[in-house]
């Protein structure tokens, strides 16, 4: 005979099974004791101060936040950020906050929103908690703050957007500066790490192989281009998240660009004249290499 209890214990172990995989350090959801934090209260390595609803809405427009986003706001607060991102943009967001009472608030802050599908609010040190599979960082924290977080955040993958309120991120210049009234936000994209000496095929056709060599400085690029026994400087070289492009000026006077995705030590894409011309007369030349010295 089947035990009626049965069936309970199952539910009941699946719902334990179901808080374990939420996280051990997902703020809990406590009955609401009116407690509400309060501007200027400390946190472990900034205090608390919201951003400026426009200022929030701003940096997220910016960041292109999208349903298929994952968002980490590191220091969230009281949750504005988060709920944002997952109530105007439909992204799903994880906010860490240090401090437990304003955790917890803010994950009330969230199901008051109706987004606690979407977003979960970690209480936790921000400098010790993974955030390596957001594709949007949210930040205000302080300038060496991000400074600190900067080798984390460009080992993050090419492509991943930043923005942070108020504080830059040191001689990582911004790819946009937002100004919303007097305040000011950073936007950055994470750039592919393509330093070094790459073997190219497809650009020339008497010896088959060029040799890339570029130096990086985050999305700064100088660099040349080795081939038919000529070294050639780039001109105007880019890198956009994980999209390479460069020009140069070939043995017949030419200006060719080459336009490439980055994946670890491949790349791969096309080289085709820049200047306008009627899309079915373009030649377009498969471009692939590899990356032979660091
Ligand atoms: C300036 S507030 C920004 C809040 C929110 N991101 C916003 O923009 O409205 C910074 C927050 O980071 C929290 N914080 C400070 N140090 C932290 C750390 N090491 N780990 C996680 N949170 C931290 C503070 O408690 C505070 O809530």
């Amino acid at each position: 005979m089947i035990s009626i209890t049965a069936p309970i214990v199952v539910f009941s172990a699946i719902v334990s099974l179901a808080l374990a995989l939420v996280s051990p350090s997902g703020a809990r959801a406590q009955a609401d004791d009116g407690w509400q934090p309060q501007r200027g209260q400390t946190g472990k390595d900034v205090m608390w101060l919201p951003t400026p609803d426009e200022l929030a809405y701003r940096l997220l427009e910016v960041a292109r936040v999208g349903p298929n986003d994952l968002v980490y706001d590191l220091g969230a607060g009281d949750g504005k950020i988060a709920i944002a991102a997952a109530q105007r943009h439909g992204a799903r967001a994880v906010g860490i906050e240090y401090n437990a009472r304003l955790a917890a608030f803010a994950q009330r802050q969230v199901e008051r929103a109706g987004v606690a599908d979407r977003v979960r609010i970690l209480q936790g040190d921000l400098f010790q908690t993974d955030f390596s599979s957001a594709t949007v960082l949210t930040l205000y924290l302080l300038d060496e703050l991000n400074q600190q977080l900067r080798p984390r955040v460009l080992g993050m993958k090419p492509g991943t957007r930043v923005v942070s309120n108020s504080f830059a991120m040191g001689d990582w210049e911004p790819d946009q500066v937002i100004r919303v009234g007097t305040q000011v936000g950073y936007y950055w994209l994470v750039p592919a790490n393509v330093a070094g000496e790459w073997l190219i095929e497809g650009l020339s056709n008497v010896e088959g192989r060029a040799k890339l060599a570029l130096v990086q400085r985050h999305q700064r690029l100088a660099g040349t281009i080795e081939m038919e026994g000529r070294t050639l400087p780039l001109l105007s070289p880019r890198v956009e998240g994980a999209r390479l492009e460069w020009r140069y000026v070939d043995s017949s006077n030419l200006l060719k660009a080459v336009r490439v995705e980055v994946q670890s030590d491949r790349l791969e894409g096309e080289m085709a004249p820049p200047y306008g011309m009627v899309e079915s007369i373009v030649e377009r030349i498969a471009v692939r290499g590899r990356r032979v010295g660091g």
